[in-house]
């Protein structure tokens, strides 16, 4: 698991390395990161790149579970983290924290990350762990599965906005297009587009189920050694949509990295390549570097306010793939900041 690990880090962070090893076995058999069968993503790699000192503050931007707060609150007795989540339900998970960490370490604000600039203070470093959570994922009342019946919601809160259903019932021809073909990444978009404007809006599906089955009834069935259901790309395009889930990380991490004292860190673990994309070019913006291959301004035309952190993108090992299949996708990238 740990051979070449250094190679994915920067000479500047191989002081974290250190902190790693130590908390390396630790964190493996931790129970308590296994509470609830809930296993962060890239735990160690995460702790290590955060770098957490005694007295520093943190923003577990994306708490979910929970899992990486409390590795934050783990690796040191005086750091202070702030958590965030835009779901109700994570105030559930928070009171477990709660009580394993009294005192006045953690705070919680329940808020879209989109709105980070309103937490006060100023941190040492900021995760975000996106997507959903297993938690969102396995309860089959959220609609989030398409395996599953159940209301077709997908919202992360549903206290807020439209439900999946409720959003599919007004979508127009450039709505759909956009979640199924650019979000979703189905090729097969056409169809189901076609298919769902040929409806009344009130006739639209309104249970997983029900959408499952009309992506099944129109779409190709994908074939090749790695077939996957007609509807997995449609759920998840839906899903993005839904939660504004691009929006959401494009417009955070512009306050995230105003949000950093000088040296702090910005830790970022995606999903899929269109998050990854945002991560990627507005890290290289702060960095000073070229956003893609069409980027041609002049170099003095660039300010440069961090460094790279992560010479190559972190993905999980194939131990940490096994363990948890749902880090099969994760990448991480890493900045410090570097201007006050
Ligand atoms: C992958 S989970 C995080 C898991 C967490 N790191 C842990 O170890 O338990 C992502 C969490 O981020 C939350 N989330 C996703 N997008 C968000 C947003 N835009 N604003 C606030 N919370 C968000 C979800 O509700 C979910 O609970």
């Amino acid at each position: 698991m740990v051979v070449g690990f250094s190679s994915l880090f920067s000479a500047g962070s191989q002081g974290t390395l250190a902190t790693l090893w130590r908390k390396l076995p630790q964190a493996k058999d931790s129970a308590m990161i296994r509470r609830d069968g809930h296993i962060p993503v890239l735990a160690e790699e995460s702790l290590s790149l955060l770098e957490v000192h005694q007295g520093g503050r943190y923003l577990d931007a994306t708490f979910g579970g929970g899992g990486h707060t409390r590795l934050l609150l783990e690796a040191s007795p005086a750091a202070r983290v702030e958590a965030l989540d835009r779901d109700p339900s994570a105030r559930e998970r928070l009171k477990v924290l709660e009580q394993d960490f009294p005192g006045d370490r953690l705070g919680f604000h329940g808020m879209p990350f989109s709105r980070l600039d309103e937490v006060p203070g100023t941190f040492d470093g900021i995760l975000f762990d996106l997507g959903v959570s297993s938690f969102q994922l396995d309860e089959n009342a959220r609609g989030f599965s398409f395996r599953k019946e159940a209301p077709l919601d997908m919202r992360m809160n549903p206290e807020e906005g439209l439900s999946a259903a409720e959003w599919l019932a007004q979508a127009g021809e450039g709505d759909l297009k956009r979640a199924f073909r650019d979000y979703g990444e189905e090729r097969h978009w056409r169809r189901l587009t076609q298919m769902l404007l040929s409806m009344r809006p009130v006739d639209r599906p309104k249970t997983t189920l029900a959408l499952a089955g009309l992506a099944e009834e129109v779409l190709p069935r994908p074939r090749g050694p790695r077939r996957i259901h007609p509807a997995t790309k449609i759920f998840q395009g839906l899903r993005i949509a839904v939660n504004r889930e691009l929006e959401e990380v494009a417009e955070a991490l512009p306050k995230a990295f105003a949000k950093l004292n000088e040296g702090g860190r910005l830790v970022v673990i995606s999903f899929h390549s269109l998050e990854d994309r945002i991560v990627k070019r507005q890290f290289k913006r702060f960095c000073g570097q070229p956003e893609h291959r069409g980027d041609s301004r002049p170099q003095q035309d660039r300010q440069v306010l961090a460094e790279n952190i992560t010479r190559k993108p972190v993905r999980p090992t194939a131990e940490e793939r096994q363990t948890n299949p749902r880090s099969r996708s994760a990448i991480l990238r890493a900045i410090r900041k570097t201007t006050p």
